[in-house]
């Protein structure tokens, strides 16, 4: 771990405490892992509880959605992982919801609006109409050897220009290349998780609606927008309309609303 993160991260994670909720003093740190997810699958087999967090300064075997892998040079981001156990009730509004706290925690940190792009991509726009990733969320929904249902909710956010594959260099961003300054990694990784503890506590009390209304008020640029999703059974295009009280994203189609829950929705206008 660079000893930048160490010490500022310990300090920053001391002094929002009382902000952190369920992760309070519940954070460990990492030089390098093969992945995040990996270190907190691991915990939970061996049974830990809801709300420990893993944080690494570079992952030798990042991953992404869609069996992606996700470019993760030292010092240049943040990988971090937390082990969730939500309601069935929570379980299928926790994607959004991560999204929404990290949208929120990165602006509170570096005052960077960002929009969110189904179900969770953290972008921002640029003026030609193009969207550029600057964060992305793996959520892995487990099981542990007693059969427990869990989640292990990975985020990963470009923080400094760093050497991607070319293909993520032409559509990904950071932060310090979007506010054009220094930027405080633990500042952003305390903002993101008081956020998500926020955001999850809003899930396990209810409150579904404030995060479905949060993440549409993120979203609504990308509404409009053609889409392409992979059904399973051939490519269905349409139109991005919104998303349902269950949150699913809306396709309009000629031949009326699909529903998406999962799968790859391909933009093909952005
Ligand atoms: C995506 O947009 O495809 C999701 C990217 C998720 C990346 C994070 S980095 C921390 C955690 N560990 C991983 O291996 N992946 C997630």
């Amino acid at each position: 771990m660079s000893l930048f993160l160490m010490t500022d991260l310990d300090d920053a994670l001391s002094a929002a405490s009382d902000r952190l909720g369920l992760f309070a003093g519940r954070v460990r740190t990492f030089a390098e892992v093969t992945s995040t997810n990996d270190i907190v699958a691991a915990w939970a087999d061996a049974g830990a509880e809801e709300g420990l967090v893993a944080v690494a300064d570079s992952q030798s075997r990042g991953r992404g959605r869609l069996g992606r892998t996700w470019s993760s040079p030292p010092g240049a981001g943040i990988y971090i992982s937390t082990l969730l156990r939500p309601s069935d009730a929570a379980f299928p509004f926790l994607t959004l919801a991560a999204g929404v706290a990290v949208a929120d925690g990165v602006e509170t940190a570096s005052s960077l609006r960002t929009i969110l792009k189904w179900p969770n991509d953290v972008c921002v726009p640029r003026p030609d109409g193009h969207w550029m990733k600057l964060a992305g969320i793996l959520a892995e929904g487990r099981s542990d050897p007693g059969g427990k249902r869990h989640v292990v909710l990975g985020i990963g956010i470009n923080v400094l220009p760093a050497e991607h594959p070319p293909d993520v260099s032409a559509r990904a961003t950071s932060i310090a290349e979007e506010v054009g300054n220094h930027v405080d990694r633990a500042a952003v990784i305390v903002e993101c998780l008081a956020a998500l503890a926020s955001a999850y506590r809003d899930l396990l009390g209810g409150r579904q609606a404030s995060i479905l209304e949060a993440w549409t008020s993120r979203a609504r640029e990308t509404f409009g927008r053609k889409v392409a999703w992979d059904s399973g059974s051939g490519d269905v295009h349409g139109v991005v309309d919104g998303i349902d009280a269950g949150g699913a994203l809306l396709i309009r189609t000629q031949s009326g609303h699909r529903r998406v829950t999962a799968g790859e929705v391909r933009w093909l206008e952005h």
